[in-house]
């Protein structure tokens, strides 16, 4: 399948465009297999679209919604760091999902321990045997302005583990580890959809999406039969010199 690319006007357009899809494979899931699972994304821009859900989306069979995480900081989940706290403030904590359904990384824990806890909760979940990688419906992602996604850091081990589903990923520039799915788990979703939203992510983004030699960890996001959308801000697109769709 190929690269989609969705420019919108503004970060609250990217808000609601990222909320209509979410609603959207959520309610399919649901119908054709009685429940959705999706990985959140952490970091700054998805805080808008959770709290749209949770303002404008409550009727969502929350039910049925199973919330998981891409990735998370090594620190407890109150911590301002915590992109579990992110999310449980600005949308899980807004909405009639039971407590069972939320699938958090518990950074708490060492974090070897903690990936490997991880790693117990998706076999369960997805009832995975030997190397079966599990299928998301949805997962979020974000870009970091050096290439970034997840926790997959540029130069970090975690970029050519092809065998784990969770790793504890030591990150050189922040001194800590990050507990991230992998490569393998993110490229065997239905569907991945990145959100980037702002003038300082122009360059890092114009790089990532030019056709070419692959240098950066955003790139080897490519979903083996899954749907990749790329769902950009103007200011954030205003360096791509390709053919896009803009969105009204
Ligand atoms: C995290 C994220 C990370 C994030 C990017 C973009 O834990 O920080 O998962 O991959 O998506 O760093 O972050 P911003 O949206 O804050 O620019």
């Amino acid at each position: 399948m190929g690269v989609e690319v969705k420019i919108v006007p503004d970060n609250a357009a990217l808000a609601r465009a990222a909320a209509q899809e979410f609603h959207h494979v959520a309610e399919d899931a649901v119908r054709e297999r009685g429940r959705f699972s999706v990985a959140l994304s952490g970091g700054n821009t998805p805080r808008t679209v959770y709290s749209l859900l949770a303002s404008e989306h409550r009727q969502l069979p929350w039910n049925s919604i199973h919330i998981f995480f891409g990735d998370e900081r090594h620190v407890p989940p109150d911590d301002p760091e915590s992109n579990f706290r992110m999310a449980s403030e600005s949308l899980l904590s807004k909405v009639p999902i039971p407590q069972s359904n939320v699938h958090r990384i518990r950074a708490e824990l060492d974090a070897e321990a903690a990936s490997m806890q991880y790693e117990q909760e998706l076999r369960e979940f997805f009832h995975l045997v030997d190397h079966d990688w599990p299928h998301f419906d949805l997962i979020f992602l974000g870009l970091g302005d050096d290439g970034h996604t997840a926790s997959l850091f540029p130069g970090s081990k975690a970029l050519t583990d092809e065998s784990s589903r969770v790793t504890a990923n030591w990150v050189e520039k922040f001194q800590t580890f990050r507990i991230t799915l992998t490569f393998p788990v993110l490229n065997h979703a239905a569907e991945v959809v990145f959100l980037v939203s702002g003038a300082s992510k122009a360059r890092i983004l114009s790089e990532v999406l030019r056709p070419g030699v692959r240098k950066f960890p955003a790139q080897n996001v490519q979903p083996e039969n899954g749907r990749l959308l790329w769902l950009v801000d103007q200011d954030a697109g205003s360096l791509l010199r390709f053919a896009t769709t803009p969105t009204p």
